[in-house]
C-alpha cells in the first residue's frame, strides 16, 4: 500500500497505539480521521497534530457509527483506509464465580461484532476508491491465549474473520491487513504488566513498514517469535506465552 496521500479513519486513536499511528501517518502526508469515546481526551490528542479531523464515536453504538459514516461520506469521499484499533479487555479468572458470559459479551462487542459491522458499512465507500485497505488490530493472543481468557478468544475470532475477509476481497481493490501487537506499554495493558511491553510508537512503525510492503499479517515485535513457535508447536507457543505467569486468581 502507498503510505502517503491516503485518507485514513482510525477507530480508537486518542491514546496508545491508535494515537501513535495517527501521529506518524498524519506527519507523512495522510489525512487522518481520529475517533474515540471521550471528547476531551480526543480533542487534546488531536490538538497538536496537523492534517487530522477528530470525530467522537463509540464504535459499539450503531447510531454513532451511522453518523460517523454519513459524515465521512459527505466530508471525506476519498476515504480509502480504515484501521479498527479500539479494543476492550477484562482482567479476570475463569475460575468459579466469574461472570464469563458478561465479560466475554462486552469484549466480543468491541473486539469483534463492532468491527464486523463497521466494515460492512464502510465497504461501499472503500469499493469506490482506486486502492483501499481494511486494517484489523488483533493481538499475539489471537494465535495462543494469554492470561486474558475471553479477550484472547475475541481476538482469535477477529483473526479468523480477517482471514475470511481477505480471501473474500482478494480480487478487489481492497487489501485486508491484520496487525498483531505483542505486549505494548499503554494504559490498556497497565493491569497486566504493560510497562514491560514495547512502546506504541514502535508498533506504529512496524505497522507502517508492513503496510508499505503489503505484509498482510503484521507480526510486531515478539509476536514474530510466538508465531514461528506456534507453527512448530502450538503447545510450546502456549507454554512460552504463559511462562512465569500465574493464572489470575
Ligand atoms: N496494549 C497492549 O499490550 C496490546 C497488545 C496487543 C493488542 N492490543 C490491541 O491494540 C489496540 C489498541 O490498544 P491500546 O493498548 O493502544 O489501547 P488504549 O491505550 O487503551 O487506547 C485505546 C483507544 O481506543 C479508544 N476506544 C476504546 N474503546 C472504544 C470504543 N468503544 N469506540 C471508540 N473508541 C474506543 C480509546 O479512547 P476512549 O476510551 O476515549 O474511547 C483510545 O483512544 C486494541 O485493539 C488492543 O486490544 C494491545
Amino acid at each position: 500500500m502507498n503510505t502517503t496521500n491516503n485518507t485514513i479513519l482510525i477507530i480508537g486513536s486518542s491514546a496508545g497505539i491508535g494515537l501513535s499511528m495517527a501521529k506518524q501517518l498524519s506527519a507523512s502526508g495522510n489525512h487522518v480521521i481520529m475517533t474515540g469515546r471521550n471528547e476531551a481526551n480526543l480533542l487534546k490528542a488531536a490538538a497538536p497534530l496537523k492534517n487530522v479531523t477528530a470525530i467522537v464515536c463509540d464504535v459499539t453504538s450503531e447510531a454513532d457509527v451511522d453518523q460517523l459514516i454519513s459524515r465521512v461520506e459527505k466530508e471525506f469521499p476519498n476515504l480509502n483506509v480504515i484501521i479498527n484499533n479500539a479494543g476492550h479487555a477484562v482482567v479476570y479468572s475463569l475460575a468459579s464465580g466469574a461472570d464469563t458470559y458478561q465479560n466475554a459479551k462486552d469484549e466480543m462487542e468491541t473486539n469483534f461484532f463492532s468491527i464486523a459491522r463497521i466494515n460492512d458499512k464502510i465497504l461501499p465507500l472503500l469499493s469506490k476508491q482506486k486502492e483501499a485497505a481494511i486494517v484489523n488490530v488483533s493481538s499475539v493472543v489471537a494465535l495462543v491465549p494469554g492470561n486474558l481468557p475471553t479477550y484472547s478468544a475475541s481476538k482469535a475470532a477477529l483473526h479468523s474473520y480477517t482471514l475470511s475477509l481477505r480471501h473474500t476481497l482478494a480480487d478487489t481493490n481492497i487489501k485486508v491487513f491484520e496487525l498483531m501487537p505483542p505486549l505494548v506499554n499503554t494504559e490498556f495493558s497497565a493491569p497486566i504488566g504493560g510497562a514491560n511491553g514495547i512502546s506504541p510508537d514502535e508498533v506504529a512503525e512496524h505497522f507502517i513498514k508492513g503496510f508499505a510492503e503489503d505484509t498482510y499479517e503484521i507480526h510486531s515485535g515478539k509476536t514474530a517469535f510466538i508465531y514461528d513457535l506456534f507453527r512448530k508447536s502450538p503447545e510450546e507457543a502456549f507454554a512460552a506465552l504463559n511462562a512465569g505467569r500465574a493464572p489470575i486468581q
